[in-house]
């Protein structure tokens, strides 16, 4: 590709790039998300071009193979679908792939055990939108994800990539952008739900030469991977939010910060700017205009404060990545002192969809002063696991229970934990609960960057107090005495009370000691960090009592606290526990009750795991 001179050049291209798109619907969509890469797609994508290459199936040939980024399905990947049909296939091998060519491909048979299958009603599904995890969500900013291919900006231009960009520089000024972002109601999806036409006002209001623009890619949550699935499955979307916001608030320069350990969307994201260089989209002039601008990538330093975006700045600056005092405002005083604007990568993912369609558009969907949607990582108890976008409002109810499929093993419900590793939990009695900014945190939850856990009744609310603290402990920068030693103590009392030890004073203690973390803490993560500790007091108060009161922890979790016990009447003899016990603590004859000794027992919880007669009680 060469230049594109002109936005009526870019236009052309997408209306040709578009229609060859709808001359050969015939494709076969290979996952290339991390998740499935590691299961063996690549593998899978080579036996495609293989079997296509040597069956000369008309309209099937080799360039109808398209390497997507994450569906967000990953726990079922490798995913492979048959469009235009839409037939999904899951955890497919490469083994599979020549019958798939010459069943599904060449005679449209469908081939069952490959199909998706219902965890409630056990049904095959045949198509990948009539599968209840992606039916009952509203994709905006994944709205690419599983569709285009990840790495050529061909497929991005084929569906409207980069027409935002155009219609921004063409016929628009930098204040009716950032009019129609505030109209919009946009708030940043990393954490806070700052509204970001607001941060884009005050930042381009500030007298200077130089702006930046920052695209904040840390991800450092346990288990989330929202961020890490547009930047490698959608580069372009956050690279068009970027130059859109460069373009509102005066900057030449951006910066993506990716967290370390994302090389795939390295990659990507490289390649994307590459490639929007080579055609113009990036650099001086850009679609011949007067609007110059360029994006450097910066790898992340490995700490989850480096998230935090003053810490964020200094990082990318080469300086310690530490937090500095909340009175000088990033976009007044960020990047080398400059005014700088900084939103998540879901943030400026949004941003090109809302300049297209519209604020009203954008309003119409979500709820009041929470419009658009939101990603989540959906992990833990639920049958159905991974990426989900949902319209803000949605209740918990509906995302555990439809598109998560409910708890696994039909176990009661216990909590679920949303805003990564300070958020907090919420009880069974807020399932009805809708997910937005403003309800969540109301419940002393919060929305975070969209880290949402699912937890049944063997989960122990204090040990999960104790592990979220262990995190945040670990991770504190050390700068403030209250986040530094304070959420050590807090931690050390959950030890306590998981040990049994605790007493009903420690919790008096903990709670005052909550409230000076909290207002003595510079930065978020002190200030959120008793977060764990506080929700599971509010809500599972019994929990903690029955710990400290009654020794005992009711979910089983707590070693100090529970015993291994063979129940006599339901002992099979089958030996399965003997073999399973590294520590050699259960004895028995074949075909009679066996017995644990409680002096070798180390409460691992493998016995449990192998007996199939449940005879293993843990109490
Ligand atoms: C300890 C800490 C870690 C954070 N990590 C991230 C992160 O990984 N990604 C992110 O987008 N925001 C993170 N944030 C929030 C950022 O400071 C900032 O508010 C956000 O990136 C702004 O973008 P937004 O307005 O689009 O949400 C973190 C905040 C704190 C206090
Ligand atoms: S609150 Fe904690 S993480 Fe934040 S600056 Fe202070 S010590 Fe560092
Ligand atoms: S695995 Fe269960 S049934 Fe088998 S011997 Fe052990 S306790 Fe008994
Ligand atoms: S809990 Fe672990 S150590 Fe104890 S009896 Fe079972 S397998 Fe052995
Ligand atoms: S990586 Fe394939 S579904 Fe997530």
């Amino acid at each position: 590709m060469c230049i594109i001179a002109n936005p009526q050049e870019l236009k052309k291209r997408h209306v040709e790039l578009a229609a060859k798109q709808e001359r050969f619907p015939k494709k076969v969509i290979v996952c290339c998300g991390t998740g499935c890469l590691a299961n063996g797609a690549r593998a899978i994508v080579d036996a495609f071009h293989a079997h296509l290459a040597e069956k000369n199936i008309k309209d099937f040939t080799v360039e109808a193979v398209k390497e997507t980024g994450c569906h967000g399905f990953c726990e079922q990947g490798p995913l492979v679908v048959i469009e235009p049909q839409g037939t999904f296939y899951t955890r497919v091998k490469p083994k599979d792939v020549a019958a798939i060519v010459d069943k599904t491909i060449a005679n449209g048979e469908i081939l069952s055990p490959l199909l998706y299958k219902d965890p409630v009603t056990e049904h095959r599904i045949e198509r990948y939108h009539d599968v209840n995890f992606f039916a009952h969500q509203s994709r905006i900013a994944l709205r690419n994800l599983g569709k285009i291919a990840a790495n050529d900006i061909r497929e991005y231009i084929a569906v409207e990539g980069y027409q935002a960009l155009a219609k921004v520089l063409t016929t628009m000024t930098p204040d009716t952008v950032i009019d129609e972002i505030i109209k919009s109601g946009l708030r940043g999806r990393g954490g806070g739900g700052f509204p970001a036409g607001k941060k884009w006002r005050t930042c381009k209001s500030v007298q200077s030469d130089i702006h930046y623009v920052i695209c904040n890619g840390d991800e450092g949550d346990p288990g989330a991977f929202m961020d890490r699935s547009i930047m490698e499955g959608d580069p372009h979307s956050v690279l068009e939010g970027m130059m859109i916001c460069a373009f509102a608030i005066g900057a030449k320069q951006g910066y993506i910060y990716v967290r370390d350990e994302y090389p795939l969307a390295v990659v990507h994201l490289q390649k994307a700017i590459d490639e929007c260089e080579a055609n113009g989209l990036l650099g001086d002039n850009i679609l011949g205009t007067d609007f110059s601008f360029r994006i450097r990538i910066n790898r992340g330093a490995g700490a989850f404060v480096c998230g935090e975006s003053s810490a964020l700045m200094r990082s990318v600056a080469g300086e310690v990545g530490e937090p500095r005092a909340k009175y000088i405002r990033s976009v007044v005083k960020g990047l080398h002192d400059q005014p700088t604007v900084l939103n998540n990568v879901e943030t400026f993912a949004n941003v090109p969809i809302i300049m297209l369609k519209g604020a009203d558009w954008f309003t119409s969907i979500g709820c009041k002063n929470n419009s658009g949607t939101k990603a989540f990582s959906l992990v833990g108890k639920v049958r159905n696991t991974g990426l989900i976008e949902v319209a803000m409002g949605t209740t918990l109810r509906t995302i555990i229970y439809e598109i998560g499929g409910g708890i696994l093993e039909n176990r009661p419900f216990k909590a679920v934990q949303t805003g990564g590793p300070s958020g907090g939990c919420l009880p069974e009695s807020m399932l009805d609960l809708p997910v937005d900014f403003d309800s969540l945190t109301k419940n002393g939850s919060m929305m975070g960057s969209g880290g949402m856990i699912v937890m049944d009744d063997k989960t122990c609310m204090v040990d999960v107090a104790r592990y979220f603290l262990s995190f945040l402990v670990s991770e504190s920068c050390g700068k403030c005495v209250p986040c530094r030693e304070g959420l050590y103590q807090l931690h050390e009392l959950t030890i306590k009370i998981c040990n049994g030890e605790g007493t009903e004073e420690d919790l008096v203690r903990m709670e005052k000691l909550s409230e000076s973390i909290i207002v003595g803490s510079l930065c978020g993560l002190g200030k959120s960090g008793p977060n764990p500790f506080l929700s599971t007091i509010r809500y599972f108060r019994d929990e903690y009592l029955a710990h400290i009161r009654e020794k005992r922890c009711p979910a089983g979790v707590c070693k100090s606290l529970i015993t291994y016990t063979v129940l006599e009447d339901k002992c099979t003899g089958c030996v399965a526990c003997i073999t399973a016990c590294a520590y050699n603590a259960i004895t028995g004859e074949k075909k009679k009750p066996h017995f644990i000794h409680q002096d070798k027992c180390e409460k691992c919880g493998a016995c449990v795991a192998v007996c199939k007669f449940d005879a293993i009680e843990v109490k």
